[in-house]
């Protein structure tokens, strides 16, 4: 007996019907998916052509490499310009903002390759994406929208074919690759209240480099959880969703060298902070930055704007924050 699965493409047909919403969305979303697939697939016989190693080197082809996240990015851009619906793209690979169709209603944010520690081994990576839409009433006033304004994010982790999409007060969604490469079986998620099964994920060679109220926080508090971390914030963010528990990159503000301090903190608020705000709000959860607000609330003043970073369940991140909101 053949097993039919739901395809993606059908479920946001009938989510959009469902909310009456426009089909712009759809053609939008084709384009985003279309260019995950195709990430996917350069990704994933990336080792045996020679594509992983660094740019300048030459593959088994004896082509020349370009960087990964380079061609992520070039994937990306051709399918948001064939969709016609993007006005504006924001790129982690791309330092001004990418104008794109002056007609178009969406902005999209993206960061096509997150995770590059893992590109020359070939393991997990992702393609995370935020959206929101421009002001269709009078002139727009700029693209630098805050992650509460997003209408959906989404991320993809590459290569092992799973997908999350986070829909505006409508919930977040988990579609896994079949064998056609289409995105099928969609399962709402949300974040277990269970703390049998929570993890925390943070990169634990800079614990002592934190704020001292976080190092307590650690030191008080990590032998009730399980420890992960892959260092590619959407498979770490990927197992949150689905154990529960807390992604932390905490402010640098303790380096032995002062000069590797980041009291910003590290990852960027458009395209990897606020879509990752984004999707665990849809599931339950929530996010907030060193000063206990939420990033969701952060308005951004320039499009590469890092944050520091504490998401997932509700219960642990309010915990953080009424630390973090307490002077030291
Ligand atoms: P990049 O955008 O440079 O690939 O950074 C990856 C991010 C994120 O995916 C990951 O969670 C974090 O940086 C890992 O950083 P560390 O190597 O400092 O732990
Ligand atoms: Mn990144
Ligand atoms: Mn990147």
């Amino acid at each position: 007996m053949i097993r039919f699965e739901q395809t993606f493409m059908n479920f946001l047909l009938q989510h959009q019907e469902k909310h009456g919403r426009t089909y712009h969305f759809l053609i939008l979303m084709d384009a985003i998916v279309s260019a995950g697939k195709y990430i996917q697939h350069y990704y994933l016989t990336g080792a045996l052509k020679g594509r992983l190693g660094s740019a300048g080197d030459v593959n088994v082809q004896g082509e020349e490499v370009m960087q990964m996240d380079q061609i992520a990015h070039e994937i990306t851009l051709h399918y948001l310009k064939t969709s016609g619906r993007v006005i504006h793209a924001v790129s982690e690979e791309s330092d001004g903002i990418i104008e794109i169709n002056p007609e178009g209603r969406y902005f999209v944010y993206f960061d096509p390759m997150d995770g590059s520690s893992n590109i020359p081994h070939g393991l997990p990576i992702g393609f995370l994406f935020g959206i929101a839409k421009r002001n269709l009433e009078g002139p727009e006033d700029g693209h630098l929208r805050a992650g509460k304004e997003y209408i959906a994010a989404g991320m993809f982790v590459i290569p092992t074919g799973t997908f999350t999409l986070g829909l505006k007060e409508a919930g977040t969604y988990q579609f896994h690759i079949d064998e056609t490469m289409n995105f099928v079986r969609p399962r709402r998620v949300v974040l277990p209240d269970d703390p049998k099964t929570w993890e925390l994920s943070f990169n634990a060679a800079n614990r002592h480099t934190y704020d001292e109220r976080v190092q307590k926080w650690i030191e008080e508090n990590e032998s009730r959880y399980a420890f992960r971390y892959l260092g590619a914030l959407a498979g770490d963010f990927h197992r949150l969703l689905n154990n529960g528990g807390m992604f932390m990159y905490p402010a640098i503000v303790n380096h032995p060298n002062p000069k590797k301090n980041r009291p910003e903190g590290k990852l960027r608020l458009m395209y990897e902070a606020s879509v990752v705000a984004f999707i665990s709000r849809e599931a339950g959860g929530m996010a907030v930055d060193e000063t206990g607000t939420p990033i969701l609330d952060i308005q951004p003043k320039k499009h590469h704007q890092r944050t520091a970073l504490y998401v997932g369940s509700k219960k642990l991140v309010e915990e953080i924050a009424s630390v973090l909101r307490k002077s030291s």
